[in-house]
């Protein structure tokens, strides 16, 4: 059963996460942080910033790991998702970068990485919150349609319309969007003990409706989180407006 919480905006979605997330700390401080990139979570990160540095919770042992990372991207330039995660989440809460995990890109070792890295969340003792967007394709991560429901982390190839959507973190030039990419599996993300999606605006509308109403199906990557006993979509008026 999935809850929906329709919400006015970012912000309100972002102070729910902030206030799930904080409260968590407070009962297991090395609790495991899913993290996401993407523009969907980032008030989010911005209002639990905010509440840690208001209540000065103590983060110093929070852990996490970041659902996917672009292949055969150096990963200091600027989009890479290691960066990305480093700009928008390790820097303004001041988590421990040592103890913040993105699945490694580099192609000499990207066939091995994926198992690796599921390895590493599994000895972590698997991830706590999880905090998802999704794509206007319903994918998760970059689980693009067609994924298997109970994949693990493994290189994929991006579709042409992610590679669109994302060019506009490439000045808007898709040739620069990398082709290929590592990302959790839809059944990795599953293990998470509690998962966060968030989404806003028309443009998620149709992929909000499928993951909340439709079938459950490789289609829709993200209607596997109707298999999840604990799974929150937040979501604006805009996302919420075919349900
Ligand atoms: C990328 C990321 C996804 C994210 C999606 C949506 O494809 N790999 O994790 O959910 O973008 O991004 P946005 O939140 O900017 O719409």
């Amino acid at each position: 059963m999935t809850e929906v919480i329709i919400v006015k905006n970012q912000d309100d979605a972002g102070s729910i996460y902030a206030q799930r997330v904080a409260q968590l700390i407070g009962s297991k401080p090395d609790c495991v942080l899913g993290l996401a990139t993407g523009s969907s979570p980032l008030a989010a990160y911005r209002q639990l910033a905010a509440l840690v540095a208001s209540d000065s919770i103590d983060v110093s042992k929070v852990r996490g790991f970041a659902l996917d990372e672009y292949a055969g991207l150096d990963p200091n330039h600027p989009q890479s998702y290691k960066s990305t995660i480093n700009r928008t989440v390790v820097e303004p809460l001041g988590l421990d970068p040592e103890k913040i995990h993105v699945p490694n890109g580099n192609l000499s070792t990207i066939a091995e990485a994926g198992h690796a890295y599921d390895k590493a969340i599994e000895e972590a003792r698997g991830v706590d919150i999880q905090i998802l967007g999704i794509g206007t394709d319903g994918h998760i991560g970059f689980n693009e349609p067609g994924s298997s429901l109970a994949s693990g982390t493994r290189i994929k190839t991006l579709t042409e319309q992610t590679r669109i959507d994302n060019a506009r973190f490439f000045d808007d030039d898709i040739n620069q969007v990398p082709t290929h990419c590592i990302t959790q599996g839809i059944g990795t993300i599953l293990k998470a003990r509690h998962l966060i999606l968030l989404a806003f605006g028309s443009g998620k509308a149709e992929a909000i409706a499928e993951t909340v109403e439709g079938g459950i199906s490789s289609f829709c990557p993200a209607s596997a989180l109707q298999l999840h006993p604990h799974a929150t979509v937040i979501v604006d008026e805009a996302a919420a407006s075919r349900l």
